[in-house]
Parts: structure tokens; sequence; C-alpha cells
């Protein structure tokens, strides 16, 4: 039988509803993971490995939602409700997403969390047993499955495993906080490749190997037990093509017409994000309050847009900051709102690609500042959609993307003064300076665009095997 590649992530590309009349619905998501992916799960054999976004189905349930996603190349891993709240919302999102992005007051370590954690790999695992043969490729992603690796090397000892963690990877003296640091880093070492966004996430992952399991590590090449693992960095890019050509297109434009006043009056700056703690929001607005205060002539020419997508709206942390968000927005609107104008525009829900796309192509600013983010996807749609190279990137050091994007002002999101600074400097730029700042970061974003992105990493997992092999030979 032919060898076949299974990608593994929590989420699948679609998303399973279960509507009022208990009937069900499937959504594609258009993330970049799938659309990066989408050639290679879609092709012959290959599968795609996850959750669908819903729980405690009964068995014809989970029967109908198994066949209709077989179509598309997927295989659904079914969770129940308390699988949900203790392995996603719990040790996801309230153990290892706060801690790896240095929110460590904000991170819960209970053992009982982690069981869940551990008893839901481990249902990966058995998932991708009932498809995978022994000498398949396998692409696990991110934070989410960080044992499932390991799981798999013991169950396929030959098989090809890749790893990419989409978040960051804290330092060694972060990492040590987390109770089950050495499960987690064997769990993860049960890989044959292991990818990270930026070089100091992998420095980190190795500092961390090398003081808690005592391997060494010479270029990136970590020898466990009899198995040689490399570890590199990848850093992620987007469907360039897509958004370029969605800016011009007359979909996008009839959406800048009906956006209208919003965007064609004043000028606009340009905030899109998950709702996160970890984006920055509340920073972001501190420092337009402060913009307007410092600079008067900017009240009644200048508005933020300001779109918070909808996330993780179970877990406290999440609840809580939108209520502060909520509090601000009113807080500065209040302050500064004229009949015919308001400081900010705030969208609590998600927007249609057309939507987002109008949003890229017509605003003027894009203020994406994080303190802390893996790689950040929404700087490289804006460059991406700037067709006309007219608009300024302001982008946080603290996001991976800042790596290569050196033409953006780059700012420290935790200094309010920088934000005020970058926001005047972006306003008052001359359109020569943006085009070419702009036209430096295209050719990056489009050169090292998603399907690129896996190809290097497809590339390198074979060749870290024929390594293996050819070592194993000797
Ligand atoms: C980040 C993570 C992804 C995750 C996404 C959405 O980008 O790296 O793994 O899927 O956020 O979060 P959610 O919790 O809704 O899956």
């Amino acid at each position: 039988m032919a060898k076949k590649t299974i990608i593994v992530s929590n989420r699948l590309p679609v998303t399973v509803n279960k509507n009022a009349d208990n009937s069900l619905s499937f959504h594609p998501s258009s993330g970049g993971l799938a659309t990066g992916l989408s050639t290679t799960y879609k092709q012959g054999g290959n599968l795609w490995i996850g959750w669908p976004g819903t729980y405690d189905h009964d068995q014809k349930e989970q029967e109908h939602i198994a066949k209709e996603l077989k179509k598309d190349n997927m295989a659904p891993v079914f969770l129940t409700k308390n699988e949900v709240k203790k392995f996603y919302e719990g040790y996801s999102n309230k153990t290892l997403w706060p801690l790896f992005h240095y929110f460590t007051e904000y991170a819960t370590y209970e053992l009982d969390l982690w069981d869940a954690y551990v008893h839901v790999n481990q249902l990966f695992c058995n998932a991708i047993l009932d498809h995978a043969e022994p000498e398949d490729t396998i692409w696990v992603h991110d934070y989410q499955l960080l044992l499932l690796p390991g799981m798999l090397r013991d169950a396929l000892p030959n098989a090809t495993i890749g790893f990419f963690q989409h978040i960051p990877f804290p330092s060694y003296e972060i990492f040590r906080l987390l109770p089950w640091r050495k499960e987690t880093l064997d769990g993860v070492l049960g890989a044959d490749l292991i990818g990270f966004h930026t070089y100091d996430d992998m420095r980190h992952f190795l500092s961390s190997v090398n003081r808690l399991l005592g391997y060494d590590s010479s270029l990136g090449l970590v020898k466990v037990k009899n198995r040689l693992v490399s570890v590199d960095a990848f850093p992620m890019g987007i469907d360039y093509d897509k958004f370029e050509q969605a800016a011009d297109s007359s979909k996008t434009k009839q959406k800048v017409i009906a956006y209208g006043d919003l965007l064609s009056k004043n000028k606009s700056i340009l905030s899109i994000d998950r709702l996160d703690y970890s984006k920055g929001i509340k920073h972001r607005l501190l420092g337009f309050d402060k913009f307007l205060s410092r600079y008067p002539e900017y009240q009644g020419v200048v508005s933020l847009i300001l779109l918070v997508v909808p996330s993780r709206d179970k877990v406290d942390q999440y609840q809580h900051l939108k209520e502060e968000i909520d509090t601000l927005v009113g807080k500065v609107n209040g302050k500064y709102s004229r009949m015919n104008w308001s400081p900010i525009h705030y969208f609590y829900r998600s927007f249609s690609f057309e939507g987002l796309s109008a949003l890229y192509k017509a605003s003027d600013v894009a203020l994406v500042t994080p303190l802390r983010d893996g790689m950040n996807l929404v700087c490289k749609e804006y460059v991406a959609s700037k067709t006309d190279q007219q608009g300024v990137l302001i982008l946080s050091e603290m996001a991976g993307a800042a790596k290569e994007l050196s033409e953006a002002i780059l700012i420290n999101p935790n200094d309010e003064n920088q934000i005020v600074d970058a926001l005047y400097s972006a306003l008052t730029m001359p359109e020569e300076e943006q085009r070419s700042r702009m036209k430096e970061m295209q050719k990056k974003v489009r050169r090292y665009n998603v399907h690129r992105w896996v190809e290097i990493f497809m590339n390198q997992l074979d060749n870290i095997k024929e390594r293996q092999t050819a070592m194993n030979m000797r």
C-alpha cells in the first residue's frame, strides 16, 4: 500500500454545528493552516484527523459526521463535554496557553486537567492508529497535542513524524514552572522533525531539553536514544495570491463602497484579533486614547476600527477580558465622540473574507501589537492586501513576524508612548516611504508563502528520516 500523509490538529478544517432542530451543519474553516495543507490532505489516501468542534454526539450522529467528513479526506476525534472542558478549555487553554505566552499568573496547574490532557492525546493516537500504516508520514500540529508524537512513536516506531508548534515556546525559566515539563518534552521528542516559527523559540526548546533531560544538541540535531531528532525554525506564511487577488476583486470593491464613510471619510486604523489577552488589545486602546489626547488635531479625523473575534468564551480570563474591552471602548468613545464622528468602531464578531479584505485594503494603518505571539498572520494578510502599496504597518516586537517584517514600525507594546509615537509617524508618513517599506515586506511575504512553508517542512522531514535510516544501517 502506498505511503500516505496524515495531518493532525486539535481542530479539523471543518467545524460541525448542531442546530436548534438537532440537524447538523458543516462549516469549512478558512484558516491559514487549512489553506496551506489543503493540497496535501485532499490528495489520494491522505487524511486530516481532528476534533470537529462539538461534543456529546450519539452513535448515529457520530456515524453521520464521520461519513460526511470522509468525503473530504477527514476523520473525526469525538470528545465528551467533560473532555472538552478539561482538555481544551482546561489544560490546553488554562495551563499551556498562558504559560507559553508568558502569562504565568494566569496559568493553573491541576492534576485532573493534566490527566484529561494525557487521555485526550491518547484518544487522538488511537484515532490515528485506526488509519495509519507503519511507514506513513504523520504531521502533528500545536500545543494541544504535545504528547502525541511520543505516543505515536511507541506504537509506530518506523513512522515519519513531524511536529509544528504554532505558539511561542517559552524560555527555560518559564517552562520549568510546569509540573509535567519532562513528560511534555519526552512527548514532543517522539517526532523526527520539530518546527517552531522563530529561531528564538527553537533555542528555548533546545535549552529546556538540555537542562531538563540532559540531551545535548548540535546544529539543531538532538540524539534521543538511538534516534536523531531535528529541531528548526520554519516561519509560517499566508496564501499570498489569495489575499492579493481578493484585494482587487469586485466583491472587495463593493464591500469598500458598502462600508462607506467608515473607510472613505476619515483616516482609519485597523485592529483585528481573536479575543485574547496575549493580543494586547487593552494596551492598544489605552495607547489610542493617549494619542487622541496628545494630538487633538486627530480628533474627528481618525478612527480605530476594532474587530474582536469571539474565542474560548467559556474560559474565565476570556470572559473577563471581554468586559474590560467593552468598558474601555465605552470610555474612549464617551470621552471623544462627536455627533458626526466616533473614535472607535467596535465589532465583536467574525467577518466574511471579503469584509476583511475590504478593511485591509482600505485602512491607512494596521495596528498589530500583541504582547506575545507565535507568528501573527494578520500583519502578513494586511501586507498582501496592499496592492497599491499605500498603508503603514505598526507591529509588536513580540510577534514572531517582527523577525521578518523589519520595515514595519516596530514597537514594544508595553510602552504606551511608543504606540502614540508610532501612530503619529504612521499617519504622517510620506507616500513614497510607505511604498518603499510595503514593497520590501511584500517581497518577503510573497516568497515565503504558506505553500512554501509546507514544502520546506515536508522536505526537511524526508531528509532527516533518510539520515536516520543511513545512521541505523552503519
Ligand atoms: C491559535 C492556535 C491554534 C488554534 C487557534 C484558535 O492560532 O495556535 O491552535 O486553533 O488559535 O483557537 P481555538 O482555541 O479556537 O482552536
